[in-house]
């Protein structure tokens, strides 16, 4: 398992999921290799929830992060997870069509194009 997945793994161990009990990690690479992490994060008034990418993303780019370039997602599922719609969105914005790794906690591990699972995608061009 490389260095993101792992950080991915490990992030995932901090989700705040109490009301779902579904624990997610992510790690984000920037182009000087600098990692940054997210893991979800619930509310009792359940709308405020975090998921782990959004959360990545934003302190990636909070701390001044360079180009982001790879991403791993880590969760405790039989196949492994896709991210949801709102953070498909998120990653078009900060990081493009990039691949995605999903891992499972059984190392399965599969990569997915962004624009595969997100295609004709709302952005900036638009504007
Ligand atoms: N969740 C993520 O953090 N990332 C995903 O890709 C899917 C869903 C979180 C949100 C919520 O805390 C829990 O997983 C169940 O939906």
């Amino acid at each position: 398992m490389d260095l993101l997945t792992q950080a991915a793994k490990a992030v995932r161990e901090r989700a705040h999921a109490p009301f779902s009990n579904f624990k997610v990690g992510a790690a984000i690479e920037d182009e000087n290799g600098a990692i940054y992490t997210g893991c979800n994060i619930e509310n009792a008034s359940y709308g405020l929830t975090l998921c782990a990418e959004r959360v990545a993303v934003f302190k990636a780019i909070s701390e001044g992060a360079g180009r982001l370039t790879r991403i791993a997602i880590v969760a405790d599922t039989p196949t492994p997870t896709p991210p949801c719609g709102a953070c498909r969105q998120i990653l078009w914005e900060f990081m493009g069509d990039v691949e995605l790794t999903l891992v499972n906690l059984n190392n399965q591990q599969e990569t997915v194009r962004l624009s595969t699972i997100f295609p004709r995608a709302f952005d900036a061009s638009f504007l």
